[in-house]
């Protein structure tokens, strides 16, 4: 929007408002209220629902205030008799068709069309033609429809086609038959919900959570999701002990997302009161026994004793601590505490796909935020696929180019969905990624580049020419699957692309909701990787102490591994491949019953809540370290508080520093870290050790040329997506079922041997 301002008058009082200013965006931004069903912010316009009237002088009749740019001198009243009248008027329209079922929707208690009615007070009904009927039906195993409340605001068309690039729903129909619907019957799309979410009515519903409780019994609790590194912020409804629903409903919190958030985010909140969690601390007194379980204190000395007798005779280096993606920072804090200060191990490490310390050691720029991403000029996108691993990064990009004019660049050796909203794709062979990387930070390399990638070097001619064009923001983000020196050149790439008016800045796509929080509590500085470790299991590693569970591809092809060491203890939720092989399995919290923070990839420092208590017996994983420290003899002092935990994270971590949980409390206004820039140096020993690897590269490997289809990361079954009956039925090709009147949950028998041969992903 333009700095330039001009002046306007909203009911008697001036105003200076910037140039280009939508006037319903000025009104409500100056606290005039001004209702609305069809317009949403930074979609699409609309300008059906006619709620938005003002009078604007000099112009004939009301005017809706959406479609309004202001201009200097504008005269504008919001509330008058007038205005009110036409309102009402066009309230009645709406509700003409409307069933009067509040007491049974769904959406009674939180629907827009309901408060409005409220509101408004005295409306009558005169009306008396015989309403349409429309039977309920389910879309798909996530989302359930009533037509027939639908006032046809077209907000869930908008973001399915504008945020998601899906345009999976449609209205069909003629006149007052027009209903929002499905191509071909049935909803094959990401299932992301964001079309329930924004729906003003109870006309899309969520179909896992419909009928289970009412908006007034829930407590809502603000916290951050548990999943991918974008860190969405969501509203936790629960119900005494239980975790009911999952929204981002912008009336209940107002984060980095808005009212976005995917399927993971939305729906896969099931596994924490899943029966399936475990419920006491159990030890395995014997290699090849059974767990038993036992009392806390029990375990916590079992624990103890046999560390601390492995440590005194192998030596502090034999025992290996092993943090967690997943978890929340104080929980990490305090494992590179217990290995660094207590054991004095210099075997430490986090279960991640891969270690995010080259980027941060050299990070020669500001991280950006999906703020950045959403006004960026240029976002060049290096491997990865954020529209199924990092979905608001995916649905931001989408904008900048759809909503915002940005140019993209993908440069991927699959033809990703993104790529229909790129400017420019650099179709590359699979694994040449680090070739793009080396034609980036130096052209003397384009052309043995060019080969290796599978394209013409005037196409890596034309990004470096995108580059040059850019005025304002340039945004590199990458899959942080590449290998760390071809990370560490990326993160020096701002000192070299950066100009008069181009900040470049960087966005990272780690996989998990705490990569970047778990690098920053110091866990990717330890001397062993995770798989070195393994490798190492029974020979110098005889013993570790980890939180959650190995990943798959940590455990593939070093599947004896775990039954090699003296000892294992997990935190965990569930029995997974690994608490197979512990010889202690602690009861671990999940997010929903623990304080803490979790940092996402914008370097967003952002609060998890507790909502529920604990589950059974389970502790904040936190407590189980500080617990466990207390028994051999250091005293951590936190014994009542994660704030306290974070209090000393942020004395002792530089990027953290001045942090605290009151700083942290809006998550409307959400707190960097501030990550140190490293200075600029020459980055010739890393570009020609990545020249070798780029020599190395096929010069025939095939592309792929088949878009990888809508949830193929998305939907695959994980110990925590497991715990949720609708995955399956993803998982299985969201098959139809017979008729659309009942959950296909109870229609459809989901075929166990499917579930364990996709139970590969880490979620
Ligand atoms: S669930 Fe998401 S992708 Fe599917 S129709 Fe709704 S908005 Fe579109
Ligand atoms: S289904 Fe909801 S969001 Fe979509 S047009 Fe109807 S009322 Fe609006
Ligand atoms: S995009 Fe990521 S952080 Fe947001 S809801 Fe989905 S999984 Fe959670
Ligand atoms: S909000 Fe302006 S016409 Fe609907």
């Amino acid at each position: 929007m333009s700095t330039e301002v001009i002046k306007v008058t909203i009911n008697g009082k001036e105003f200076e408002v910037p140039k280009g200013a939508r006037l319903i965006d000025v009104c409500r931004d100056k606290a005039f209220d001004i209702p609305s069903f069809c317009y949403y912010s930074d979609l699409a316009l609309q300008a059906s629902c006619r709620m938005c009237l003002v009078r604007i002088e000099k112009m004939p009749k009301l005017q809706t205030s959406c479609t309004i740019i202001c201009t200097d001198g504008m005269i504008v009243t919001t509330q008058s008799d007038e205005i009110e009248k036409a309102q009402r008027s066009m309230l009645e329209f709406l509700l003409a068709n409307h069933p009067l079922d509040c007491p049974v929707c769904d959406r009674g208690g939180e629907c827009e069309l309901q408060e409005m009615t409220f509101d408004w007070g005295g409306l009558e009904e005169r009306f008396t033609e015989k309403k349409n009927y429309q039977p309920e039906r389910y879309l798909s195993p996530m989302v359930a429809n009533d037509p027939q409340r639908c006032i046809l605001c077209k907000r869930c068309t908008r973001v399915c086609d504008e945020w998601m690039g899906e345009d999976a729903i449609e209205a069909g129909g003629r006149g007052a038959n027009t209903v929002i619907g499905t191509y071909g019957g049935w909803l094959d799309c990401s299932q992301c919900g964001n079309c329930i979410e924004v729906c003003p009515t109870g006309t899309l519903l969520d179909g896992t959570y419909r009928h289970q409780a009412r908006p007034w019994e829930l407590t809502q609790t603000i916290s951050t999701c548990t999943y991918c590194s974008d860190g969405c912020q969501m509203s936790l409804g629960s119900r005494g002990d239980e975790l009911m629903r999952i929204v981002a409903r912008d009336r209940y919190v107002n984060g980095l997302n808005g009212e976005f958030l995917c399927i993971k985010g939305r729906f896969g909140h099931p596994f924490v009161n899943h029966e399936a969690r475990i419920r006491t601390p159990m030890i395995r007194y014997k290699k090849g026994g059974k767990l038993i379980p036992t009392t806390w204190d029990e375990a916590i000395i079992h624990v103890a004793g046999k560390l601390d007798a492995i440590v005194d005779e192998h030596g502090r280096d034999s025992l290996g601590v092993i943090g967690s993606p997943r978890i929340t920072n104080e929980a990490n804090y305090l494992l590179y505490k217990f290995a660094t200060e207590l054991v004095g191990t210099t075997n430490y490490a986090v279960t991640d796909t891969a270690s995010l310390k080259p980027f941060f050691d050299s990070l020669g720029g500001s991280l950006a935020t999906h703020r950045d991403i959403r006004y960026a000029t240029t976002i060049l996108l290096i491997g990865g696929e954020p529209e199924e691993l990092q979905p608001l990064t995916g649905k931001q990009i989408r904008q900048a180019v759809r909503n915002g004019g940005a140019k993209l660049i993908v440069v991927n050796s699959s033809p990703i969905r993104l790529t229909e909203q790129s400017s420019q794709f650099l179709h590359i062979r699979p694994g040449a990624e680090v070739a793009a990387v080396v034609a980036l930070a130096r052209d003397a390399d384009e052309t043995l580049a060019a080969g290796k990638l599978g394209v013409e070097a005037r196409e890596l001619q034309s990004l470096r020419q995108t580059i040059t064009d850019t005025q304002g923001d340039l945004v590199v983000m990458f899959s942080t699957e590449l290998s760390g020196t071809a990370q560490a050149v990326l993160a020096q790439l701002p000192y070299a692309l950066r100009a008069d008016g181009r900040r470049v800045l960087l966005h990272p796509l780690p996989r998990y909701n705490n990569s970047v929080g778990a690098h920053d509590m110091g866990l990717n500085d330890g001397s062993k990787s995770v798989t070195q470790m393994l490798d190492d299991a029974g020979e110098t590693i005889r013993a570790i102490y980890l939180a959650g569970s190995f990943l798959p591809e940590h455990l593939h092809g070093r599947e004896d591994a775990l039954s090699k060491l003296d000892f294992l203890v997990v935190q965990e939720l569930f029995e997974t491949d690994t608490t197979a092989f512990a010889d202690v399995v602690l009861p671990a919290a999940s997010f929903a019953e623990t304080d803490g923070t979790f940092t996402n990839n914008d370097g967003f420092v952002q609060r998890v809540r507790q909502v529920i208590p604990p589950v059974h017996q389970s502790k904040s994983d936190w407590m189980i370290t500080a617990q466990l420290a207390a028994e051999l003899g250091m005293d951590f002092g936190f014994e009542l508080s994660a704030s306290a935990v974070f209090n000393e994270i942020a004395e002792r971590i530089p990027a953290y520093a001045g942090l605290r949980y009151p700083v942290l409390k809006d998550e409307s206004n959400p707190v960097q870290a501030k990550y140190r820039i490293a200075e600029q140096r020459e980055l010739a020993p890393e570009l020609n050790t990545l020249r070798d690897a780029v020599e190395a590269l096929s010069d025939t490997a095939d592309k792929l040329s088949v878009t990888p289809p809508v949830g193929h990361e998305l939907f695959k079954i994980g110990t925590l997506t497991d715990k949720v009956p609708q995955f399956h039925l993803l998982a299985e090709g969201n098959p139809r079922p017979d008729t659309v009147r009942v959950s296909p949950l109870y229609q459809i028998t989901v075929d166990e041997n499917l579930r364990q041969e996709t139970a590969v992903a880490a979620d």
